[in-house]
């Protein structure tokens, strides 16, 4: 199918009041528009937004996607602004207009719409509202054929009382819009170009207007407030959230789980009440995420269990890794199958091989740490020196006593064994003990101190 979308992005939204164009405004995580672009990109690839207020930002955020741009200079109504697009539309096939600020559409809503239109017939999406106020009427003949769209403002009494309305969303032959647009007059209650007005221009002209209704009715909401933003979040991430309960994945509170980018999740996995995944995460299959834990850009291995209260960012973790509660895995970090890493323990850039342990309070950064090597409690890479950063290699079977300082660049080979408390400067030699800190001494003649 040969279709073009155009997306209506050019108003004001002063209810936000912000200094954010309102289409940037993210609903997880990314802006409002760019969730109608992405549906659209499903099923069409010539996408043109009209741009107005805050263009500039808008044109800034999709600068490196395939989209063109049709500046609408003054906001003088959806007609108008569709007229705008004009010089970028094919003179043949379909045109379907979405607007900017509604984010949920269902491709599968679009489609049906779309399939409905030919080179006679223009399709408009309508739901029937308990309160249809501030909303276009679909005004229809005894024999149910739509006649017009009339604007609130311009409805008689009687056709306010008309509860089905246009969620603005229609589909129809590019041709039409070549040839009707420039015809459109703003003699109306707002002295606005209506792109509404192409129905009764259609009906006259013996068009078919055809109809169709989306599943649910969020999928036609549009957002000009901070409380409507909120309220199609939250919808938002409870689809998100039924999507991970049928792909297998528990949930202890639907409504406890936000998901701002893409995950995958594998057989039988579970996650606690507030947890919040961002950027693109995968997990494996059984793994346990505990409560208030924050995921973003990372993958985690089968069998994996994140303990309370920890932020993992930008990491790999293997298969049967613990991690938590309370650590920070950041980026650069990767835990290999069997790792553990406990609580109050803060990674970056660090690779942590298979079955290592750093359950304790400790730093590890661009560092190395082999194969069931044990980092004692409240361990430190010093890797920065206050201008460079240096790395710290620990081999593999390494015992890191308690309270252990490594200044990086440093190597402790395999099977070292470093004093509790130690200071390691150099090379610590593979199987040798370590031991970097002063000598204990006891006096025994000694006076405690007493009060003068
Ligand atoms: C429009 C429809 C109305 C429908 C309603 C659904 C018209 C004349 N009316 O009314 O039938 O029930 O949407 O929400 O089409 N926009 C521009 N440039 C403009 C005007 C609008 O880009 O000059 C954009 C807005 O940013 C918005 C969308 O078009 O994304 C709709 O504009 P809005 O002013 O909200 O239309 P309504 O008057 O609500
Ligand atoms: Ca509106």
């Amino acid at each position: 199918m040969d279709v073009t979308v155009v997306v209506l992005a050019a108003g004001q939204g002063s209810r936000m009041k912000s200094s954010l164009p309102k289409v940037l405004h993210p609903l997880a995580g990314r802006p409002l528009a760019q969730h109608v672009v992405d549906t659209a990109r499903q099923f069409a690839s010539d996408i043109t937004l009209v741009i107005g207020h805050g263009g500039d930002a808008v044109k800034a955020h999709f600068q490196n996607q395939p989209v063109q741009f049709a500046l609408q200079a003054e906001q003088l109504g959806t007609g108008h602004a569709v007229a705008q697009a004009l010089p970028n539309l094919p003179p043949t096939g379909t045109v379907l207009v979405l607007y900017g600020d509604v984010p949920l559409t269902r491709v599968e809503t679009l489609q049906r719409l779309i399939s409905q239109v030919d080179e006679k017939t223009l399709s408009l999406l309508t739901v029937t509202l308990d309160n249809p106020t501030g909303y276009g009427r679909i005004v229809r003949n005894t024999q149910g054929e739509v006649q017009a769209i009339v604007e609130e403002k311009d409805a008689s009494a009687e056709q306010k009382t008309i509860r089905e309305v246009n969620s603005g969303i229609l589909a129809m032959p590019a041709w039409v819009l070549h040839d009707w647009l420039p015809r459109l007059s703003n003699n109306n209650a707002q002295g606005e170009y209506y792109l509404t007005d192409l129905i009764a221009m259609a009906v006259s002209e013996g068009i078919a207007v055809r109809t169709a209704e989306p599943d649910d009715v969020e999928e036609t909401l549009g957002v000009n407030n901070r409380v409507q933003l909120a309220d199609l979040e939250r919808r938002f991430q409870r689809r998100q959230a039924e999507q991970l309960m049928l792909a297998g994945c528990s949930l202890a509170d639907p409504a406890r789980v936000d998901v701002r980018g893409n995950i995958s999740v594998g057989a039988d996995c579970f996650i606690d009440i507030n947890c919040v995944f961002e950027g693109d995460v995968e997990l494996g299959a059984g793994v346990r995420i505990g409560p208030n834990c924050v995921i973003r850009n990372a993958r985690l291995g089968d069998g994996a269990v994140v303990e309370a209260n920890t932020v993992i960012d930008d990491a790999e973790l293997g298969a049967q890794v613990t991690v938590g509660p309370f650590a920070r895995i950041r980026p650069g970090t990767t835990l290999g199958d069997g790792a553990k890493v406990g609580n109050f323990v803060e990674t970056k850039n660090a690779q942590v091989e298979a079955g290592a342990k750093i359950n304790h309070l400790s730093y590890v950064g661009d560092a190395r740490v082999g194969a069931h090597s044990n980092i004692g409690a409240g361990t430190i890479t010093c890797n920065y020196d206050g201008a460079n950063k240096f790395r710290t290699d620990i081999g593999a079977g390494v015992f890191v006593g308690s309270n252990s300082t490594l200044v990086a660049p440093v190597t402790l080979e395999d099977g070292a064994f470093i004093g509790a408390g130690s200071v390691i400067t150099k090379t610590a030699p593979a199987d040798q003990l370590s031991i970097g800190r002063a000598r204990q001494v006891s006096i025994s003649k000694w006076q405690r101190p007493s009060k003068n």
